[in-house]
């Protein structure tokens, strides 16, 4: 953005000339007819809507894509003229599901390995791995597990391994997708400031722009059908109203710009099955492991009929043990979580002991990670999976679950190849498919273009106004405020409920 951001000797320059891929086993091509050329050193933001091809893009130009079994490649992509195979070190890709990327069993090791691999001298490793954790803000000693990182956490990890590196070219897909808020601004300024200090090229791929628009030289958006949309400086593609207006209608988040979302904001109605009490929990524990520390202590909570509940909470707060505890999968560490006889049914009190058939038609849980959710070969077979078990023969309501959050043309595809968003919105809705009374939604917005994000919102806002009561673990302020209700806001130990 800044002529400060000369280029270094080690920065990348990228071309590509009617470069297309298609995924094995997809008749659609991922991302076809790209022209581009990005000079060394440029700061690019890569956006478009869920399922147009930027991690595609990304995996090109980090090398990742190629052999033959794998798809099928249209064009050419050269990094500085060369095939990106051969430029391997050159780039270095923060994955968008961090999880998949976290290998080794210790931090410091995880950031060191990679700079291990491109023999760089021993002593500089250790002063890198030093700084690119301090710099992604994870101060953790180099000992600690990295089985016991939150996904935030995992997120941060991934980064620092990657920039520890010290790339020519950045390639980040989605880096704050799972971070809090102030760890949205901490991860941006290290990146800015690595660029600052290597000069490398950036290709960055996030939904929410906002975060980005100030530190990138260039936007480029894919067009979900192949192509570029626009491409530019930021304050024009992001600010021209004919840009803005075309971006909108693709599914891009422009900022100052909000999706219309449908249906009614919850509580300004009755539903149907009046208010009453689900769940309840007193001086509720949860921990990770039955011997674990806790990580949240003392909850008490009443979850009703048609109320939405947002948890909110830094990094490795706990939410997501809280979820899966509330959830009824994880056995409470101290106190009681009690299902009243409106949720429990014939089934007893304590949700943890009601077997899988149970709980899917009164609880459905959706973790942080989709992927953790995945049993089936097929879209088609996880959206029927729940019904299944659950006894309760569906298909319309899977039908339509799948038409709305816009899965109806990958049905036939395996979950795990999904793209990030499109695996979010399937875990979303397999969960919706059982029709459970409460919903535990671990980030459900992740990922998601303004399109999808909007269908969703509305989805869940029917939910709720049903009577269904749906928590959901969130960063997504924007998400809360469509929802509203109340919040449960989790950090040191303890949840604090904020009416709002
Ligand atoms: N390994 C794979 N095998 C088969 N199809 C794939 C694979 N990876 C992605 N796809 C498909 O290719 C298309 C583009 O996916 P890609 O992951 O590049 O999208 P994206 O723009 O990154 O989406 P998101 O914003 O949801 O992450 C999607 O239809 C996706 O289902
Ligand atoms: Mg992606």
């Amino acid at each position: 953005m800044t002529p400060a951001n000369a280029p270094s000797p080690g920065a990348v320059h990228i071309r590509t000339r009617g470069w297309g891929w298609r995924h094995a086993g997809r008749r659609a091509f991922a991302a076809r007819h790209l022209d581009l050329e990005i000079q060394p050193g440029e700061r690019v933001l890569l956006l478009g809507a869920s399922g147009a091809g930027k991690s595609t893009v990304l995996h090109g130009l980090a090398g990742l894509l190629g052999s033959q079994d794998e798809g099928e490649q249209e064009g050419e992509l050269l990094l500085d003229g060369a095939h990106p195979a051969a430029a391997r070190g050159r780039a270095g890709l923060v994955l968008q599901d961090p999880e998949t990327q976290v290998v080794l069993a210790r931090v410091g090791d995880e950031v060191a390995f990679a700079a291990e691999n491109l023999a760089v001298p021993r002593e500089e490793i250790w002063r890198r791995v030093g700084r690119a954790l301090d710099d992604v803000g994870l101060g953790l000693p180099l000992d600690h597990p990295t089985t016991a990182l939150s996904g935030g956490q995992k997120q941060r990890l991934a980064l620092a391994a990657v920039l520890a590196m010290e790339p020519g070219l950045l390639l980040l897909d989605e880096p704050t997708a799972n971070l809090d808020p102030d760890g949205v601004l901490e991860v941006r300024d290290a990146v800015v400031r690595v660029l600052e200090r290597t000069g490398a090229t950036l290709v960055v791929v996030e939904h929410r722009v906002a975060v980005w628009a100030d530190v990138v030289d260039r936007v480029i958006v894919l067009d979900a059908t192949g192509g570029v949309l626009a491409d530019g400086p930021p304050a024009t593609v992001l600010v021209q109203e004919g840009t803005r207006t075309r971006l909108a209608a693709a599914g891009v988040w422009v900022p100052g710009w909000q999706p219309a979302v449908g249906g009614t904001m919850p509580g300004s109605s009755g539903s149907g099955y009046g208010d009453g009490v689900l769940l309840s929990a007193h001086g509720l524990g949860v921990a990770r492991t039955r011997r674990g520390p806790a990580a949240v202590e003392d909850l008490d909570l009443t979850v009703r009929a048609g109320e939405a509940l947002g948890i909110t909470g830094p990094n490795g707060a706990g939410k997501s043990t809280a979820a899966l505890t509330l959830g009824g999968l994880l056995r409470p560490r101290a106190g009681r979580l009690d299902a009243s006889p409106l949720l429990a049914g014939t089934a007893g009190s304590d949700p943890f002991r009601w077997r899988s058939a149970q709980l899917v038609r009164r609880i459905g849980t959706v973790f942080q990670e989709p992927e953790h959710q995945f049993l089936t070969a097929t879209v088609a077979d996880e959206l029927a999976f729940g019904p299944r078990q659950a006894g309760t023969a569906e298909a319309t309501r899977t039908a339509s679950v799948a038409e709305r959050l816009r899965l109806t043309h990958l049905l036939q595809a395996n979950p795990f190849t999904l793209s990030g968003g499109e695996k979010r919105r399937l875990s979303v809705a397999t969960m919706l498919a059982t029709a459970p009374r409460v919903l535990v939604l671990d980030e459900p917005t992740f990922g998601q273009d303004a399109g999808t994000w909007a269908e969703l919102v509305t989805l869940l806002r029917e939910l709720v106004d049903d009577g269904v009561a749906v928590l959901s673990v969130t960063h997504d302020a924007e998400f809360i405020a469509a929802l509203g209700g109340t919040t449960l806001h989790i950090s040191g130990g303890a949840g604090r409920l904020v009416s709002r």
